[in-house]
């Protein structure tokens, strides 16, 4: 959802910029631009469409410069056209800006610049922020940015160049990420941490209303007031090849293969190579893990299907209550979270505007907050009082697969942790389960191994008009993750359901040809879903049947049948998700789909 870079040092900027862009186009856009100083003034160029397009302008009318801000815009205010396009500047040309997030009182603003003699050319809520930057003006950046801070409301994340300052980048935020980093003879300005991968790894995240200072030299603070602070900087761990797609042909499918990877790296964080958990990475002790009477999880979308399924996980293994809840909804919607108790958000970019707002909420009320996040230094985890990190490494295609998979492994650990703690399984009981959890790895190693088979189930499938998923306890917890990949990347029309529940109504859907995909992965459920899927068999449903080691059983009510390694059935969906994922990835390229970059979607959606 746009992303920002900025460059400035002994390069020229635009190679720098572009690859920039290029590393921040998984969040989705349909623009883009850069503004590049070149030596007498602010030049710029702006393309509706892909980054492909900006390049062929810049190959038919080349800039070049030692320092320059660039963008990709996701229209909200104003059609993508190529003047809605950042960068935006003020009508004196006095200075060039890219922003990411929605200024609220823009229209409040436009009328007070109007009267003041300022001409609008675009319809963004950005340019009201070029113009009220130069309106504001008066030979001192730092002072002309304080003051538009503070009359600013709404989420934004800006760059900045002055033409009379022109080496220097000047970036401020407010619910919208900004990370900067210096390397060797040069700074770098960026919304997201791909961007700054190959100059450097100390980054500073920026914080609400802060101000960073880009110099070739180094970059400095300020707080809002304009008074220098000292910043800290987060060491990521993330290598340069991690966010390229390397061989594969989407980065999606280079992320499935990546799983059984980001499976070990994440429990070798948790649990130690004697199968014992690390108990002092959990944020509760044995006291409070028996004094808690329940957990509340609040999510987003993949992470909020997570949240399902580590409920099912906790109830199961820990006795413990656990009510999930959407971001979204639970921001507003009444609540009867009382003080003190445990609250846990999920999220792997760390930056859901709504997930955040909810952490926000809870943090109010009093409750113990608790993060599951894959960025280090992003807003949740700074948040949060307490972050178990998943290790899932960077994610970039727009469908999130290693993420999830590494969200529901520590919500696992969790569950086990919390069962230990609160006396409801034996030390030895953990670890023989841990012990069969470190070889589930290899288990998805041999589905992707065979991945082939599903290859060819998609591509006699991909005319499929609807697909429901149903399946029972875990199982349900997994449909719904299993349907959302499936229509968020093919667009094929899919819903999870609980499988004993088809029949109160959904069940009048099924006609010849739709495909029932039967998650059958609970032994001790598994015939009632036999049941289920002979109910949608007989009227006219294809079932695919996902089972738990051999299911004689799943022959005589399904037409197709893959099944996982026999494994606890705990361990099950942990292994499941990837044939579904490969399904959801193999019938969008079917389709012709954009897998990595799914229509209307964005990779991590930092406004409400
Ligand atoms: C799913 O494939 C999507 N990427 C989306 O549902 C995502 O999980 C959701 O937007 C939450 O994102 P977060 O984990 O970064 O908070």
């Amino acid at each position: 959802m746009c992303g920002i870079v900025g460059y400035t040092g002994d390069k020229n900027c635009v190679p720098i910029l572009m690859n920039g862009l290029t590393s921040l186009a998984y969040r989705g856009y349909d623009s883009a631009g850069v503004a590049v100083w070149e030596g007498s003034e602010l030049t710029l160029r702006k393309a509706k469409g892909k980054i492909d397009q900006l390049q062929e302008l810049l190959e038919e009318s080349p800039v070049g410069g030692k320092s320059g801000i660039g963008h990709t815009r996701w229209a909200t205010h104003g059609e993508p056209s190529d003047i809605n396009a950042h960068p935006h500047t003020d009508t004196r040309k006095t200075l060039a800006i890219v922003h990411n997030g929605i200024i609220e009182n823009y229209l409040h603003i436009k009328s007070m610049l109007e009267k003041n003699g300022c001409v609008f050319l675009s319809q963004t809520d950005t340019e009201v922020v070029a113009q009220l930057l130069g309106y504001l003006y008066r030979g001192n950046p730092l002072s002309a940015l304080t003051q538009a801070v503070a009359m600013l409301e709404g989420s934004f994340a800006l760059a900045i160049l002055f033409a009379d300052d022109p080496a220097t980048i000047y970036c401020t935020c407010k619910d919208s990420p900004m990370v900067v980093g210096h390397g060797d003879g040069e700074s770098i300005v960026a919304s997201d941490i791909p961007a700054l991968l190959e100059y450097t790894r100390d980054v500073c995240f920026v914080q609400d209303r802060q101000i960073a200072v880009l110099r070739r030299e180094g970059i400095q603070y300020y707080d809002e007031f304009g008074v220098e602070i000292e910043k800290k900087t987060t060491h990521i761990d993330w290598d340069v090849e991690s966010a390229k797609k390397g061989n594969y042909e989407h980065f999606m499918m280079k992320e499935i293969c990546e799983e059984p990877d980001a499976f070990k790296k994440t429990f070798d964080q948790y649990v130690s190579k004697d199968f014992t958990l690390k108990s002092d990475h959990f944020p509760w002790d044995e006291a409070k893990a028996k004094r808690f009477e329940r957990i509340s999880i609040v999510s987003c979308g993949t992470a909020y299907h997570a949240g399902m399924l580590g409920k099912k996980f906790i109830e199961h293994m820990a006795n413990l209550r656990v009510d999930v809840d959407i971001a979204s909804e639970f921001r507003y919607g009444d609540t009867l979270i009382k003080s003190g108790e445990p609250f846990m958000v999920i999220s792997q970019s760390g930056e859901t505007a709504d997930t955040i707002a909810a952490l926000r909420r809870a943090k109010e009320l009093g409750c113990e907050t608790m993060a599951l996040c894959n960025v280090t230094g992003s807003t949740i985890s700074r948040e949060a009082e307490h972050v178990l990190y998943t290790y899932a490494g960077p994610e970039i295609a727009v469908a999130a697969t290693k993420s999830y998979l590494t969200q529901i492994i520590v919500l696992y650990l969790c569950a086990l942790d919390l069962a230990q703690k609160r006396g409801v399984m034996t030390q030895r009981q953990v670890s023989d389960r841990l012990e069969e959890m470190s070889r589930v790895p290899a288990s998805m190693q041999k589905i992707l191994d065979n991945k082939e088979q599903i290859q060819f189930f998609a591509s006699r499938s991909f005319a499929v008009k609807h697909v429901f998923f149903i399946g029972r306890g875990m199982d349900y917890a997994l449909a719904m993750e299993a349907a959302l990949k499936l229509k968020e990347i093919s667009y094929i029309h899919s819903e999870a359901y609980a499988a004993g529940e088809l029949k109160h109504g959904t069940i009048a859907l099924i006609e010849d040809g739709s495909l029932v995909v039967a998650l059958a992965t609970q032994p001790e459920l598994q015939a009632k879903v036999a049941s289920n899927m002979e109910e949608v068999r007989v009227r006219g449903a294809h079932v695919l049947a996902l089972t738990n080691g051999p299911w004689e059983g799943a022959k005589g009510h399904s037409h197709e049948q893959w099944e996982i390694e026999k494994m606890d059935e705990t361990l099950a969906p942990l292994c499941a998700i990837v044939p579904m994922q490969l399904l959801a990835y193999y019938l969008a390229v079917q389709k012709g789909c954009s897998v990595d970059q799914p229509r209307n979607l964005a990779k991590s959606v930092t406004v409400e």
